[in-house]
C-alpha cells in the first residue's frame, strides 16, 4: 500500500503524452492473439490491467514478446487457443474478465476466470446470462452471478440480444463469443457504449454490420484475419485528469500529445467545454482506426451544469475527476442517469462524495448520481482543502482524481493506498511532477 503525496503552488505547464488507451489494448491483444501470424502493438498500455490480459492470451498458448515499447503478438489462428494449466487472474480488470468470459465460452476447453477482491465483488451477471442464452456452460459464485467463473466451453448459437444496460463490457463480451457461434449475433444497447471493438473488427477485416441500431456478426468466419501492426493512442481516460488539473489550478497552460478523441470516450470535453473551459483539440488523425488529436488546456473558471442519462456512456470513466471539477465550480452540478457509477472498481458515487466532502466540497448523494455545489467564490476561487486520511478505496480513478483535487489546496495533501494507479497509469505521479515543475509560459 503506497501512498502519494501532492504538494499545490504552481500551475500545470508544458507538453505531455498518456499511456495508450487501457480499453484498445485488451481489444489489440485478443484480436491479433487469434490472427494467423505476428502483429507488433505499439504505445500499448502497461497498466496491470492490460499486463494481465496479456498473460492471460500467454497462458492460452499464444506467445507475446513484451518490452516496455511493444507486444509482439504471434497469433495463432483463430482456432489456435489451448487450454491453460490453471485459473486466469484478470486481477483488477472488468474488462479482462468480462471480454475474456465471452471469448472462452465457445471454445472446446475449460478456464476458469478469477481476479482481486474488487472483481470479485462486481457483477458478472450482465455477461453470464445471455452467454448462457447462447448455450454456454458457466458456473459461478451466486448462481454465476460473481467471480470466479468456471467455463465449460462449448458450441454456441448466436442470439438477438438487447442488452439492458448501455455497457461496451456486455457488448464486446457478446461479439467476442458471438464470432465462435454459429448464426448471427445481434446486439443493440439502449445508448451506444464506447465502439472500440466495434473498429477494432473492422480493422482486422471481421465483417460486422449495423442495421440501424443494431450490430449483427455472422459467427466462425470462413476465413480469419492475418496479423497487422497497430499504434494504440493515447488514453482519452488518462488525460482527463490533466484536462481538469490544467483547467481548475490558475495560470496553467497544457498539450497532451496523441490523445484518442473517439467520440464515445469524450463526453467529458462537452461537459468540461460547457462548464467554461479552455481546451483546444489540435492535428486530428487516425490511428489503429481510432480519432487521435492533441489537446491543449488552459485555466479557466467553471460553472457548474447539469448531466443526464444521454451523456453518461461517454463520460462514465471520468466522473471521478468532473465531480472534482464540480467541486470547484461557481453554482451547482447535477449528476442524474449514473447508476452504473456503483458497479465500477469502487462505488464512485459513494467514494468520490466522502472523499471529496473530507476536503470542503457540498455533495449529496442519489442513488443514480449527486448534487455537488460548487464552491466557487465561496471558497477563494474555489479551493478544497487537504483531507487528513484521504483514500483511494482501491480504485485507480478515485487516487487520482484525488490528486487532482490537491493541486487545488493550500498545503500539501497525501492519498492512501494508491498502489491502484497502477492498473492504468503507472506513470502518473511522474507525469504530473513534470507538468508542476515546467516553467509556465509567459513565467
Ligand atoms: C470499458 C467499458 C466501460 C468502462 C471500463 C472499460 C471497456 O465499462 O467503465 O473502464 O473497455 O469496455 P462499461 O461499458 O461496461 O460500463
Amino acid at each position: 500500500m503506497t501512498a502519494l503525496t501532492i504538494t499545490a503552488g504552481r500551475p500545470l505547464a508544458g507538453t505531455t503524452t498518456v499511456p495508450g488507451d487501457k480499453s484498445v489494448t485488451h481489444r489489440a491483444i485478443m484480436l491479433t492473439a487469434l490472427a494467423e501470424g505476428t502483429s507488433v502493438i505499439s504505445r500499448y498500455c502497461r497498466g496491470e490491467d492490460c499486463l494481465n490480459t496479456m498473460r492471460a492470451l500467454q497462458s492460452l498458448g499464444v506467445p507475446i514478446d513484451e518490452t516496455p515499447e511493444q507486444l509482439t503478438v504471434h497469433g495463432k489462428g483463430f482456432w489456435g487457443l489451448t487450454e491453460p494449466q490453471g485459473p486466469i487472474d484478470c486481477g483488477n480488470s472488468g474488462t479482462g474478465i468480462r471480454l475474456l468470459a465471452g471469448l472462452l465460452a465457445g471454445q472446446d476447453f475449460f478456464t476458469v476466470l478469477t481476479g482481486d477482491e474488487s472483481i470479485r465483488r462486481r457483477p458478472m451477471g450482465r455477461v453470464v446470462k445471455p452467454l448462457r442464452q447462447m448455450g454456454a456452460v458457466i458456473a459461478g459464485r451466486k448462481g454465476g452471478e460473481l467471480a470466479p467463473l468456471a467455463i465449460t466451453g462449448t458450441r454456441l448459437c448466436g442470439i438477438d440480444y438487447r442488452s439492458p444496460v448501455a455497457s461496451a463490457q456486455v457488448k464486446s463480451s457478446l461479439l467476442l463469443a458471438g464470432l465462435f457461434a454459429e448464426g448471427a449475433t445481434r446486439f443493440s444497447e439502449p445508448r451506444l457504449s464506447r465502439d472500440h471493438t466495434e473498429r477494432m473488427f473492422r480493422f482486422f477485416g471481421v465483417p460486422l454490420t449495423r442495421e440501424g441500431d443494431t450490430l449483427v456478426l455472422q459467427g466462425r468466419p470462413a476465413v480469419g484475419w492475418t496479423g497487422r501492426d497497430l499504434v494504440i493512442p493515447g488514453d482519452f481516460s488518462a488525460a482527463a485528469f490533466f484536462v481538469v488539473g490544467a483547467t481548475i489550478v490558475p495560470g496553467s497552460d497544457i498539450t497532451i500529445r496523441n490523445v484518442g478523441i473517439n467520440p464515445t470516450r469524450t463526453g467529458l470535453l462537452d461537459v468540461m467545454r460547457s462548464m467554461g473551459a479552455d481546451i483546444q483539440v489540435l492535428n486530428t488523425r487516425e490511428e489503429a482506426g481510432e480519432p487521435v488529436a492533441d489537446l491543449r488546456v488552459r485555466s479557466a473558471p467553471l460553472k457548474g451544469v447539469t448531466i443526464g442519462e444521454d451523456l453518461i456512456p461517454q463520460t462514465i470513466d471520468e466522473f471521478p475527476v468532473l465531480c472534482v471539477a464540480a467541486a470547484v465550480a461557481e453554482g451547482d452540478t447535477v449528476i442524474t442517469g449514473a447508476e452504473e457509477l456503483r458497479v465500477k472498481e469502487s462505488d464512485r458515487i459513494a467514494t468520490m462524495s466522502a472523499e471529496l466532502r473530507a476536503m470542503g466540497a457540498r455533495i449529496t448523494e442519489r442513488s443514480d448520481g449527486m448534487v455537488i455545489q460548487g464552491l466557487g467564490k465561496a471558497a477563494e476561487n474555489g479551493r478544497l482543502q487537504p483531507a487528513r486520511q484521504a483514500q483511494s478505496h482501491g480504485d485507480h480513478r478515485v487516487a487520482m482524481s484525488l490528486a487532482i483535487g490537491a493541486l487545488t489546496a493550500a498545503s500539501p495533501m497525501t492519498i492512501g493506498d494508491t498502489a491502484c494507479v497502477e492498473t492504468s497509469f503507472p506513470d502518473f505521479e511522474s507525469t504530473l511532477t513534470a507538468l508542476l515543475t515546467e516553467p509556465a509560459r509567459g513565467l
